[in-house]
């Protein structure tokens, strides 16, 4: 092995079917297959440095890492060390687009760099699918943010069944993602554990039931660059997923007032010909999908709003990619 550094590029994503429940926590097996687009920018830069070091060490954003997140990547690199069949320790250097603890900041582009970078500084040549397979261990969205542009998750049945490829790429559609950032407060309830809590919701199976029919709409709306077909589903997706948080025991409330008060004008936004539909993560913040023309007449009415502290907005990226 001659070179043990590598860095990788990696694009976060937002799921326009979403990834709500596991079946297998250790391996984050989904309980459904997932759709998302990559975010151009909401990105993770990581360096890997393979060494003769005592211990794998961490820092993101210039800041030495803590114990606990030390400690998922050192698990994450040892999926990466089994394959190569090493012990090496590692020196890893991220760096978000956006600062981390605000909400903001992904662990999908996080795991998806990370695994490209660890996989290439060890020389493993990893195809593409089983590199998303490895990133969705580090956190089960991150196999969406291996393959580039619009990408689905085939939820599978065990580790090598389990990854992302793209279902069209990122030139396919010029949709953005308008980002309005209504909150950066720290999450209460972190996605690992809504992911176990929803197996308490009474709605958890209504929603699988319905799934099958919504994962082929969503497919057939980007493949038809159908936007009012996707933002029906988009909306009522949001909602569902939502819905699961607040009626896990104990309930999840990720909405805020402004939450609610973006997701009621988005209608009368459209009503006044701007063709934005909602979605939302396992968070407060408001992602508003549409074309790239409707970006301006968006950014003035989401500026005008008092509760709005900042706006991102994203086009369709490619794959995680090394960088040079
Ligand atoms: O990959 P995780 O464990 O961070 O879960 C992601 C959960 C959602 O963002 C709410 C949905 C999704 O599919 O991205």
């Amino acid at each position: 092995m001659q070179n043990r550094i590598a860095t990788a590029l990696g694009f976060a994503n937002i799921a326009f079917v979403k990834y709500w429940g596991v079946r297998d926590a250790a391996l984050n097996l989904a309980l459904n297959d997932s759709i998302s687009m990559n975010l151009s920018d909401a990105t993770t830069v990581t360096t890997v440095e393979f060494g003769p070091l005592a211990e794998d060490t961490l820092a993101i954003d210039d800041q030495p890492a803590n114990a606990a997140q030390t400690a998922r990547v050192s698990r994450h690199l040892d999926h990466l060390r089994a394959l190569a069949g090493v012990s090496l320790r590692a020196r890893v250097v991220s760096r978000n687009s956006f600062p981390m603890g605000t909400g903001l900041a992904s662990s999908a582009a996080g795991f998806a760099a990370l695994t490209v970078a660890g996989a290439a500084a060890l020389g493993l040549d990893l195809a593409e699918r089983e590199l998303s397979a490895v990133a969705r261990l580090g956190s089960g969205s991150a196999c969406r943010s291996v393959p580039g542009g619009f990408t689905r998750w085939h939820a599978g049945r065990d580790h090598a069944s389990s990854y992302a490829e793209t279902i069209a790429p990122p030139d396919y559609w010029d949709l953005r993602d308008v980002l309005a950032v209504v909150s950066t407060e720290h999450k209460a309830v972190g996605s690992a554990e809504g992911h176990t809590l929803a197996q308490t919701s009474p709605f958890l199976g209504a929603r699988l039931a319905d799934l099958p029919r919504r994962l082929a709409r969503v497919q057939d709306a980007l493949l038809a660059r159908d936007l009012p077909m996707l933002g029906e589903e988009l909306e009522a997706e949001a909602i569902a997923l939502h819905v699961l948080a607040m009626t896990s025991r104990p309930s999840i409330l990720y909405w805020e007032p402004a939450t609610l008060e973006i997701m009621r004008l988005c209608p009368v936004w459209r009503a006044a010909g701007l063709l934005a539909y909602f979605t939302l993560d396992a968070g407060p913040n408001v992602h508003l999908i549409c074309e790239a023309a409707t970006v301006p007449g968006l950014l003035e009415r989401l500026q005008a709003l008092p509760s709005v502290q900042r706006v991102i907005v994203n086009g369709p990226a490619g794959p995680t990619h090394l960088l040079p």
